[in-house]
């Protein structure tokens, strides 16, 4: 049976979206357009209805250079783990579009929003995380559906990016996300086109009932 167009539209944006990198254009997103993916991220669901996520929007050349720089230590920091064939793969792959993208949203997550006691965060305090990256794929769907690209960056200290956007001691810095409009959507991820990794079949990982035995 076919899905009804609405939902066939919502599964076509799910598998569209990718982490774009090389294909940011630079053009200035529409402030409604912003409006709305943002609005779409404060949507999101979150444990004991905490919200505990703050959007800082970097637009300001010289900080989106002084990141990249940071990032191109840390790539440096990973390629010195690998050799031979990971090595020369790895040499391969863009993992940032800073600066091209022209916005960086970067994502804080704040334990302390919504007061001592979360309703469901007792027993499970990654729960808050956990909410604020269903906020973060919110934006990224949203995102995908008006046309724009995003990409995830997380080659960083969180201390150099808290520092860098003036977070507080306690917020925890998750994601730089390069938010711009593309020249296209990749078809298929960097990561497996230059054959560092592939998608999973869904079978290996739909269990029944309980854990594979290994
Ligand atoms: C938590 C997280 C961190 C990521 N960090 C980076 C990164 O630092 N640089 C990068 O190029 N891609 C990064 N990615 C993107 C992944 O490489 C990408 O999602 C994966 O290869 C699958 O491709 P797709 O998102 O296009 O489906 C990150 C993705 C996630 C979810």
């Amino acid at each position: 049976m076919n899905a009804p167009p609405s939902v066939a539209a919502l599964y076509d944006i799910i598998h569209r979206r990718r982490d774009t990198r090389r294909e940011f254009t630079g053009a200035p997103i529409e402030s409604e357009v912003l409006e709305r993916i943002l609005a779409a991220a404060h949507a999101a669901p979150s444990v004991g209805m905490s919200q505990p996520w703050d959007f800082v929007l970097v637009r300001a050349p010289e900080t989106l250079v002084t990141f990249r720089e940071h990032v191109a230590t840390e790539r440096r920091a990973f390629a010195e783990t690998l050799d031979g064939e990971r090595a020369e793969t790895f040499a391969k792959i863009k993992i940032e579009g800073i600066c091209e993208s022209g916005l960086g949203v970067v994502v804080g997550y704040d334990p302390t929003r919504g007061g001592p006691r979360i309703l469901g965060r007792h027993a499970i305090d990654d729960a808050g995380l956990y909410s604020v990256i269903c906020a973060i794929q919110n934006l990224w769907l949203a995102a995908t559906a008006e046309g724009l690209g995003v990409g995830w960056v997380s080659f960083y200290r969180e201390e150099f990016l808290r520092a860098l956007v003036g977070m507080p001691e306690h917020v925890r810095p998750v994601a730089w996300l390069c938010v711009g409009h593309v020249a296209e959507l990749p078809e298929v991820p960097d990561l497996e086109r230059y054959g560092w990794r592939s998608r999973t079949p869904l079978s290996t990982v739909v269990h029944q009932e309980r854990y594979p035995s290994r």
